[in-house]
């Protein structure tokens, strides 16, 4: 293998260098010519894949664009294993290709619902999914129907998830999502901070007798959730007394058995999965029980249809007609070649309100990487960009005037439903005030408005002279701010399967296409690390001086004013 220094990366593929020049050209052109100059930009550049209508006109790119960055993802040979196709293919076939955990990444086996075999090392996975499924429905049927008693022989009313990362932030945000679908009278609450708060705050109005705690944890090691699934026992048993009784109120989903009975959770209480499954893609598997208790069996089995149709799309399709592919890239183009750092998320669906926290941890702890899979520093390009945003019409007087007028590219991605789920209360249609937001937000950071009609606005207003002249500058949007816009019938549990993994998927295409493994999260060691050495520092006696002067000093004074 040739020294670090002479390995080819990314930047040195002939069509990343194709790009640099086509950025240049494209960079003193505006949306609004390349719209001007083409009729049916719409009608070229737009796909559908089942409800999904994925608009990617109001981007900065031409056929010539597109087509290069296509090619871009099929070069690899000289500097990685894979190119981008032959990468999803080694996903979609078991192998172990997050490396440095020497593990398979197979989120996509959790939503296979046909017999397809999926293996690792030989040994079809897919039995064992569909057993773990089965059980899930047993269960959650049990609670909803009123079978499942607490120890006093009541029915089940909260069911109350302890997780954090991969294993809050995807139910939390399906369970919102679809809390239309919702059963009466049951409901769910998630536990994930280690701050006391949340957990205090989350039991402080419930009944032990008709409480279930769900303690969702691949590792089950995991700091905050252990030490809150201890607490969260302790509340219960001063109620219930009986140790005996923890058995109808604590269930377990893990890979790790020894932990789960260790803490006192019986085999039977707990929901298994496999080291294939990354914390970060794992609402799919067990870790969705809370879902499906929430919203019904039958629904989690739609969720996980979606994300399968969406599977075989990507699994199947060129790269030119293949949805992850298109967004992939076309992020990729502003992250690279454009230097943008962000990327918005603006779901126009209030049920949507914590889907970009979700793919902040999907996008950011996959892609946040600056070593190729090789070991490789990566010092000439950039990697996984921030992900953020809010629903639209909030986010719109909150952080827009930024994107409109601000000195950053903010790439955006525009998310919404054609049809709600609501009947209005009153006689306005809040539904099309809602979409009328959605497309005026992004022609409007498409066209922008020109110096001249500015001017003429403020003419018609009354305004001349200096006055006038005073205020134009402010009145001026720039425009030509890429979005995609993506449309879909309405917020069901297949469609939002499909959408989720859309996402997914994107991130996957960038990390392949950057040669990163984009399933471990080295990152989050250190932290943990520290916090462990800290922690008995806390409460030892005397002044710590372990550590640089500003930690000292801070540790020091919080210890000068604590009082348990
Ligand atoms: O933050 C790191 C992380 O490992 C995430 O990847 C994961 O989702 C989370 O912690 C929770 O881990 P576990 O499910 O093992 O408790």
């Amino acid at each position: 293998m040739p020294a670090t220094q002479d390995r080819p990366h990314a930047t040195q593929l002939p069509s990343w260098k194709k790009l640099s020049d086509q950025q240049k050209q494209l960079s003193s052109k505006h949306l609004r010519d390349l719209f001007a100059a083409d009729p049916k930009r719409f009608e070229k550049f737009h796909l559908q894949f089942h409800d999904l209508l994925f608009d990617f006109s109001k981007n900065i790119v031409t056929e010539e664009t597109l087509t290069t960055l296509f090619a871009l993802a099929r070069e690899a040979k000289d500097f990685k294993d894979y190119e981008v196709e032959e990468a999803r293919d080694a996903m979609f076939s078991g192998e172990k290709i997050n490396t440095t955990e020497d593990r398979a990444v197979l989120h996509i086996a959790l939503r296979n619902l046909t017999d397809r075999p999926i293996n690792v090392d030989g040994v079809n996975q897919t039995p064992e999914v569909h057993k773990v499924l089965k059980q899930m429905e047993r269960w959650t049927e049990q609670i909803r129907s009123g079978e499942w008693k607490g120890y006093t022989g009541k029915t089940i009313t909260d069911v109350v998830n302890i997780g954090i990362g991969g294993s809050d932030l995807g139910p939390v945000m399906v369970t919102e999502a679809l809390k239309s679908y919702a059963k009466e009278g049951l409901r769910v609450h998630f536990v994930s901070n280690i701050d006391g708060t949340h957990l205090v705050e989350a039991v402080k109005h419930l009944n032990a007798e008709t409480t279930v705690f769900i303690i969702a944890s691949k590792t089950f090691t995991t700091q905050e959730t252990i030490t809150n699934a201890k607490s969260a026992r302790t509340w219960f048993l001063s109620f219930a007394k009986d140790q005996s009784h923890v058995a109808k109120h604590f269930v377990a989903l893990s890979t790790n058995t020894e932990e789960v009975t260790k803490f006192g959770i019986a085999e039977e209480n707990m929901f298994g999965f496999w080291d294939w499954v990354g914390g970060r893609y794992s609402l799919w598997s067990a870790i969705g029980l809370s879902i499906a208790v929430y919203v019904g069996f039958d629904k989690f089995r739609e969720l996980l249809q979606g994300a399968h149709d969406m599977d075989e799309h990507f699994r199947t399709t060129p790269l030119e007609k293949n949805l992850p592919a298109v967004l992939g890239l076309i992020g990729l183009w502003y992250n690279n070649f454009w230097d943008a750092q962000t990327v918005a998320i603006l779901p126009y669906d209030q049920y949507l309100s914590r889907f970009a926290a979700y793919f902040q941890q999907g996008d950011m702890e996959s892609n946040g990487k600056s070593v190729t899979k090789a070991g490789d520093k990566i010092n000439d390009f950039s990697t996984g960009p921030i992900i953020w945003g809010e629903p639209g019409t909030n986010g719109q007087h909150a952080f827009y005037q930024l994107i409109h007028q601000g000195t950053k590219l903010i790439p955006a991605d525009f998310i919404a439903p054609i049809n709600s789920q609501n009947k209005d209360l009153g006689e306005d249609d809040h539904h099309t005030i809602l979409l009328s937001n959605f497309f005026a937000q992004t022609e409007a950071l498409m066209k922008g408005k020109t110096e001249e009609e500015a001017r003429a606005e403020l003419q018609k207003s009354g305004l001349s002279g200096e006055k006038l002249e005073k205020l134009l500058p402010h009145k001026v949007f720039a425009g030509n701010k890429p979005t995609n816009s993506i449309l879909f019938q309405k917020l069901e549990p297949r469609t939002l399967g499909r959408l989720i993994a859309l996402y997914e998927h994107k991130i996957f295409v960038q990390g392949a296409v950057w040669n990163i493994n984009s399933f471990d999260q080295w990152g989050v060691e250190l932290g943990k690390q520290l916090a462990k050495n800290i922690l008995p520092e806390l409460t030892s006696n005397g002044d710590i001086s372990t550590h640089d002067s500003s930690t000292n000093g801070l540790i020091n004074y919080f210890k000068a004013h604590y009082h348990r």
